[in-house]
């Protein structure tokens, strides 16, 4: 009992000590202390650099990592305390990818122990992260030269991003507190500042309270990983501006509304501020008589723009204007910034931009770079968005959250319609769940994420949808979101994915494009949109172009995006790492790695589809006249803007016309000549090869068959096996050319049970059992029939031609005898030749790699390359390489050629490795390869799919029903 009692008391005591101490970061009513009100970006981020009142504090930052609270330097931002032994690190920069702590890849779950609003309660799981690095904080020290001319200025700190929670201290003393990671931090530091060195100390906590409404599945990263600043600005400036176009119903003219907030920080009264707006040359001015110390007044100025020029993604036209300020006659502010004119509505079910129902032909997009993880270059910015551009992708969700300021400027002027998003997702309560949108202590925090983006972004014209977060929770905290948006912004309507009644429009992402097709007719009341499409995760985006078949043909549905825009994956050394490769636990492997693109920016195949199926021309040839029509998919763009070209091309046996569209002019994204829309039409087929031969000889030996032609012999064996092909007394093959119906897994079929479902094809063919093997002769070859039957259910035989010529004809026939067989991964054969035939040729679609519910894109042509450049590496290896329509291929080794004509066209994958070494193969270099050349010449293969990568399937004509009969045919030659 005494025990018990002791016991009790110490349990009270502990609970009492802990109650006291709420920390800042794990209570979701502290969401900053001391942080001045968030505002527009003042200043254009191209111009930043010339602006001498900005100045920049990145460079190297002294720097210690703690693995958890009460391991840091508690008193490091005491002047006295000595730092000299520290690290440096790169601000901006993320911490975990400079070298301190453990990048984390999850998707949905928290990486720390549910339970809010703590983040340092133990996990049940001891091998979790976040069991031993229990909240890390990286303490950062940096100097500040203050020169004499800043004394007497108003003097503001300006944090870009800071992942997840910091305080800051300035010589000593204390500053502030934010949280909100993707938003800038701003603090007035003036009163602590003096002439020459001063000491500036942050500390930042890897995990907060905020860091319940920043699950979004990407790599969890932390520290100062945006810009730091100093502005020196006059004690007298602008706090804030709005310029927000409104344009007439008759879009004959336009408002240019010019909202501008001057405040006063300094001790006295200010008098005679003259604030002017300047557009289209033209000073909007007002005189502000009388600004009292501590006094904010807000000045609205209206300028009208008759016969505007609207902002479209097509046509970006910009109206740049500058806001000043003057003191008297001296000029002691000036920003220069860039308006739009356009108009977004939502009409009934219809999204309008300008007028017209838009399509936004979308991908969704996270702030990544490989090297320097959540912050991402100016360069990389510019190369993103001119890829973009070039695939004619026309929107970009920025996922999850607001990104760096510049590529809003870019999407501006390069033209791109932005879905703007909050940084607020909720997803380890589950999706849509009621917890986060309900618990009223969270609801500050919701409505500060809101608030957030849409005051800093909203001078952007690119912007058409604020979007209040993704996958976060329903009620009431989402409601006041949605009012905040709409208090602060009425001319874009808000977005929401999982409480439709806080959204403008009808989100319904990964569909099937049937089932979007019925659910868009289904919903009567909003326009339609995918905000998250085509799952782009390693070999995907098949059937892309069923997708806007259904879109093009519903005015209700406003588009789609594409998940997502780059792979994300971390350079670690010799490979891109992904979950796991940190040893992070726990993590989601490569689910990560869904981009269009490489983490440096190479495009993949997949990049070339959207390419094609985004293009906004459409070309149709009427079979009968030969007359070739252009449908233009866009509204502010005529098709005598580009030039035509039509080219006749004969490849192999066929003839086609290449139509394309190019640009007239240079862009910002690509030059004159650019093909932004292209076509192909088959004007002539191909009926395949005919072979003037007379047969070859053959001899029976105990192992079976030698036949021999010209310069060589070949083996086929009493199983009924072609085993050994030799010429001119070389070998040719590694192993026999068979039958083989096997193809591995790509993502896309990991969850849809792909191997599973079709295993009985992995070894059917190895089980094949010979019925019969004879010769026969007819007046051009040597005909081999090997009559089989595959213990799946099935007939199969396949027989040899052999011309004197030296050429072999490789049939084969399968017909089932079985009912419900399951789909066949590929129908074909393979065969492996010395691992130094590496170089290709060949008459087919390419020159990147297709599949048949992927090849729109890929033109038939005559392509040659190496082998290395014929094959994908997957940043997670799996099935890759596959050509379509194949009538010719051609693989050498130098002094050797290997020639292979479809007797119809063929599908065609070369591997330096074999199908079991993908198997278990982390990276690419996990690979063991160059031990032979894996070569399957099939009919058929099973489509990529493209729906998503938990779960559904190839759509059903790009699979090979097991139950039907096929047969094809091939001739090989060696040379
Ligand atoms: C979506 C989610 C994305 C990403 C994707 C899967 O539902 O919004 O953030 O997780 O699934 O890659
Ligand atoms: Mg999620």
């Amino acid at each position: 009992m005494k025990r018990l009692i002791i016991l009790l008391a110490t349990v009270l005591i502990c609970a009492s000590a802990n109650s006291q101490i709420i920390h800042d970061w794990e209570n979701p009513d502290v969401l900053g202390i001391n942080k001045l009100p968030y505002h527009a970006t003042l200043q254009l981020p191209s111009k930043i650099r010339e602006c001498k009142e900005i100045v920049s504090l990145d460079g190297k930052w002294l720097f210690h990592w703690s693995k958890k609270p009460d391991e840091r330097p508690a008193d490091f931002y005491r002047e006295d305390y000595d730092v000299s032994g520290w690290d440096k690190i790169n601000v901006p920069g993320n911490w975990q990818t400079q070298g301190f702590g453990t990048p984390i890849y999850i998707n949905i779950n928290y990486p720390f122990f549910r339970n809010r609003p703590s983040v340092t309660t133990e996990p049940t799981d001891k091998s979790w992260t976040a069991y031993v690095n229990r909240n890390p904080v990286g303490s950062y020290v940096t100097f500040v030269d203050v020169k004499p001319d800043m004394l007497g200025k108003n003097l503001i700190l300006h944090f870009g991003g800071v992942h997840s929670a910091m305080y800051v201290w300035v010589n000593g003393q204390k500053v502030g507190y934010s949280q909100n990671s993707m938003s800038p931090a701003e603090f007035d530091v003036t009163k602590y500042l003096h002439e020459g060195k001063n000491r500036l100390a942050v500390e930042v906590y890897r995990w907060c309270d905020g860091s319940y409404l920043e699950d979004q599945d990407m790599w969890r990263l932390s520290g100062i990983f945006r810009s730091v600043e100093l502005w020196v600005r006059p004690t007298v400036h602008i706090a804030d501006y709005k310029v927000i176009p409104m344009l007439n119903s008759d879009y004959s003219a336009a408002e240019i509304n010019a909202e501008i907030l001057v405040c006063n920080t300094g001790d006295r009264m200010a008098k005679n501020q003259k604030v002017v707006f300047n557009i289209e040359g033209k000073d909007y001015q007002y005189v502000i008589k009388k600004l009292p110390v501590q006094d904010t007044v807000k000045v609205a100025l209206k300028a009208t723009i008759k016969n505007p020029q609207l902002w479209s993604a097509e046509k970006p036209n910009l109206y740049p204007f500058h806001i000043e300020l003057f003191s008297g006659n001296e000029r002691t502010e000036h920003f220069d910034y860039q308006t739009g004119i356009k108009k977004v509505e939502v009409v009934g079910e219809v999204f309008k931009i300008n007028g017209k129902n838009v399509k936004l032909r979308g991908v969704n997009r996270h702030d990544h770079h490989p090297i320097t993880g959540r912050y991402v270059d100016d360069k990389t910015y510019e190369q993103d968005i001119r890829l973009m551009k070039q695939a004619n992708i026309n929107f970009l969700r920025t996922s999850h959250y607001p990104d760096r300021e510049y590529i809003y400027e870019l999407c501006d002027r390069y033209g791109i319609y932005v879905m703007d998003e909050a940084n607020h997702e909720t997803h380890g309560y589950g999706y849509a769940n009621d917890v986060m949108g309900n618990d009223l202590s969270f609801q500050k925090a919701h409505v500060d994420r809101a608030a957030s983006l849409v005051k800093r972004d909203i001078n952007h014209p690119c912007v058409i949808l604020w979007s209040l977060g993704n996958e976060g929770g329903v009620g009431p905290n989402i409601e006041a979101m949605y009012n905040k948006v709409k208090e602060l912004d009425a001319s874009r309507p808000p977005f929401y994915d999982s409480d439709r009644r806080y959204s403008a429009i009808w989100d319904d992402s990964y569909l099937y494009p049937d089932d979007l097709r019925h659910n868009a007719q289904e919903v009567k009341d909003k326009p339609f949109m995918m905000r998250e499409y085509a799952h782009a995760m390693g070999n995907s985006c098949g059937n892309l172009q069923e997708y806007w078949d259904v879109i093009y043909a519903d005015s209700s549905i406003c588009g789609a995006a594409i998940w997502d825009w780059v792979d994300q994956g971390l350079w670690q050394g010799d490979h891109y790492a992904y979950g796991g490769d940190f040893g992070d636990k726990p993590n989601d492997g490569p689910f990560c790695i869904n981009g269009l693109i490489a983490p440096d920016r190479t495009p993949h195949p997949e990049y070339y589809e959207v390419q094609y199926v985004y293009q906004p021309l459409k070309f149709v040839r009427d079979t009968i006249t030969g007359e070739i029509s252009i449908i233009n998919r866009d509204f502010f763009t005529e098709i005598d803007e580009y030039e035509i070209t039509y080219d006749t091309v004969k490849v192999y046996e066929e003839t086609f016309v290449n139509v394309a569209a190019h640009l007239k002019n240079d862009t910002p994204w690509a030059k004159k000549g650019f093909v932004v829309a292209k076509e192909q039409f088959c004007i002539e087929s191909c009926v395949g090869m005919m072979i003037d031969g007379k047969p070859a000889q053959a001899l029976q030996t105990p192992f079976g068959y030698v036949v021999f032609f010209q310069n060589g012999s070949v083996t086929i064996d009493n199983s009924g096996t072609l085993v050994s092909w030799v010429k001119n007394g070389e070998e040719i093959l590694q192993s026999p050319l068979e039958p083989y119906f096997w193809k591995p897994e790509n993502d896309n079929q990991s969850a849809a049970h792909f191997a599973e479902r079709v295993a009985v094809w992995k070894d059917a063919a190895e089980k094949r059992v010979l019925k019969s093997l004879h010769t026969s002769s007819s007046d051009d070859a040597l005909v081999i029939t090997a009559e089989m039957s595959l213990p799946v259910g099935a007939d199969l035989t396949v027989s040899y031609s052999f011309y004197n010529i030296g050429l072999i004809k490789v049939e084969m026939d399968y017909k089932p005898t079985a009912q419900n067989l399951p789909l066949m991964p590929k129908f074909g054969m393979r065969m492996r030749l010395n691992p130094d035939f590496v170089n290709i040729k060949y008459c087919g679609r390419g020159p990147w790699e297709n599949y048949p519910d992927r090849k729109h894109s890929a033109f038939i042509g005559e392509y040659e390359m190496p082998l290395s450049d014929f094959q994908t590496d997957y940043i997670h290896p799996q099935d890759n390489g596959n050509r379509c329509d194949v009538w010719q291929f051609k693989i050498g080794s130098g002094h050797r050629t290997v020639v292979i004509d479809g007797c119809q066209p063929l599908c065609i994958r070369a591997w330096d490795y074999g199908e079991e070494d993908l198997a278990g193969a982390r990276h690419p270099q996990d690979i063991a390869r160059g031990k032979f050349i894996n070569l399957n010449i099939d009919l058929n293969i099973h489509g990529v799919g493209g729906t998503d990568t938990w779960g559904k399937r190839t759509l059903p004509q790009y699979t090979i029903d097991g139950n039907k009969p096929w047969k094809y045919g091939f001739i090989l030659e060696a040379r």
